[in-house]
């Protein structure tokens, strides 16, 4: 068994040693074939990485596009609006202030500068992790100018908002800018001034130095002003007036309320349709500039159509001492102007207690301003008007009236005081002159009162 095996075991060794020769000889041809295949994928391998690299040269190199202009395609611009957030994206933060657009790159820090000097419009700069443009044209940029724009007549404030910034006051009264003082005309009308062309002439070659404001009744048509006249452009949002009532008041508060948005001015007129100036511009404007006084006529009367329109309800705030009775038409300056828009007090007592027959037009503004006001206020108005034909309303002129003797007799047919010295100056306005007068007072005027 084991003999038979030894053979089976010696023809096995036979056939595996011939086995073993053909294995020899299949595993050297695998052997130089791998080599072969070996420095084949070498060759291969180093003639492509040859090839790679120079695409990637060819690549980089010679495409413009990529080196020396942006990418062609930038994600969408978001929508702009105050607060954009982006929470699907931890890298990117986009906040808008006032005048920067500002993307902020929360992960690597990158630091360097851009400027863009060839724009001056919009500066781009780099800091440690944001992306800043920053828009110098914005006119927000120069605060100040932004806060002394004079709003138009016709603004869109309600009077909540438009008393509340009338009555802002500088805590340093030296202004940082050049101002030019300015005379605020006010006209509280019915309908059109009636007189516009003498007036036009009034203020012709004064721009500058004057500013207009009209209360209608809100149904006036405005269109009756031509595009050229002073007059357009110039009525504030204005509501009904009543004759004698409180109205008439809150008619007068609102004109100096929107004339005191205007920072120049600083002397305040208050006229009718039916007024006229009785020397020119500036005549009348040195006489209120230079004024130490205010002009608001008060009186102590103490007959019926004064003392007697008193109402004892009103004391303790007002005692019948204090009641004062006076011309509605006033001259005054910034700091009463001021006082006058922002009384409550006074004011809400007159609503309840002064009403036809007493009429508050007569009565508040002396009384207010003899009250708190009289050390500088002068108790006069320089507006001419005539009582003396008695009734409810004063004497109307037409044209047969107006005569040169007539107008040098408003001019210095009385004497006062101005300034602490006796003047015979004592009206800068007369009323009521109705439409009939108006081509003699052109005739006239221009030469009497040397208008330029
Ligand atoms: C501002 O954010 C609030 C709360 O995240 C959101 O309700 C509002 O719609 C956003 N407004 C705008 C204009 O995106
Ligand atoms: C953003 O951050 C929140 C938590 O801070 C994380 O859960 C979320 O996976 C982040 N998203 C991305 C897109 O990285
Ligand atoms: C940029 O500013 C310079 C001086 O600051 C000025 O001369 C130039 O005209 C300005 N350019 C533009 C486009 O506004
Ligand atoms: C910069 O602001 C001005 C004024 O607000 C605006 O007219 C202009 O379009 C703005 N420019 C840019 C590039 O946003
Ligand atoms: C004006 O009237 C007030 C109050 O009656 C008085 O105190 C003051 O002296 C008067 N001023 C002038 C200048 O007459
Ligand atoms: C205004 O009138 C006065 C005389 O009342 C005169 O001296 C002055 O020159 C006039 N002003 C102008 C600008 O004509």
């Amino acid at each position: 068994m084991t003999m038979k095996s030894n053979n089976k075991d010696q023809q096995g060794i036979g056939i595996a040693s011939t086995y073993l020769n053909f294995f020899h000889a299949q595993h050297l041809f695998n052997f130089f074939g791998h080599i072969l295949v070996f420095f084949c994928g070498i060759v291969i391998g180093i003639t492509l990485t040859f090839s790679i690299k120079k695409f990637s040269f060819n690549f980089q190199f010679q495409d413009p596009s990529f080196s020396s202009n942006p990418p062609p395609h930038f994600p969408p611009t978001p929508p702009i609006s105050s607060n954009i957030s982006n929470p699907s994206n931890n890298l990117t933060k986009i906040p808008i202030n006032q005048n920067n657009l500002v993307i902020t790159n929360t992960t690597p820090p990158i630091s360097s500068k851009i400027s863009n000097p060839s724009n001056n419009l919009t500066k781009i700069s780099i800091n440690q992790n944001s992306l800043v443009i920053t828009n110098t044209t914005n006119p927000s940029s120069n605060g100040l100018e932004e806060f002394l724009k004079i709003p138009m007549a016709m603004h869109n404030m309600n009077e909540d908002e438009l008393f509340w910034r009338a009555t802002l006051i500088p805590m340093i009264h030296k202004p940082p800018f050049k101002q030019t003082p300015k005379v605020a005309f006010m006209f509280l009308t019915k309908g059109a001034v009636l007189l516009a062309p003498l007036w036009e002439k009034f203020f012709k070659g004064n721009e500058g130095l004057y500013s207009i404001y009209i209360h209608p009744n809100p149904s006036f048509d405005e269109t009756v002003y031509d595009q050229n006249s002073i007059f357009h452009g110039r009525r504030i949002p204005s509501k009904e007036v009543k004759w004698g009532e409180n109205s008439m008041i809150e008619a007068e508060r609102r004109l100096l309320a929107n004339a005191l948005l205007d920072f120049s001015n600083q002397r305040f007129v208050l006229l009718s349709e039916a007024c006229i100036p009785l020397f020119n511009f500036s005549t009348i404007y040195n006489y209120l500039m230079n004024s130490k006084k205010t002009f608001i006529e008060a009186n102590d009367i103490v007959s019926a159509v004064g003392r007697g329109r008193y109402n004892y309800k009103m004391k303790p705030l007002i005692e019948l001492s204090q009641w004062r009775k006076g011309s509605q038409w006033f001259q005054i300056d910034r700091n009463l102007a001021l006082h006058i828009v922002s009384d409550n007090l006074y004011f809400s007592v007159f609503k309840k207690f002064c009403n036809p027959p007493c009429y508050s037009d007569e009565h508040y503004l002396p009384t207010l301003v003899s009250i708190k006001f009289w050390k500088t206020n002068s108790n006069r108005t320089l507006t001419w008007v005539d009582w003396s034909k008695g009734g409810a309303h004063p004497a109307k002129f037409i044209r047969p009236h107006v005569t040169i003797d007539f107008l040098e007799r408003l001019r210095f047919g009385s004497t006062c005081e101005y300034n602490g010295k006796t003047t015979n100056v004592c009206h800068l306005f007369a009323r009521k002159f109705t439409p009939h007068a108006l081509d003699r007072l052109l005739r006239f005027a221009p030469k009497l009162m040397q208008f330029n």
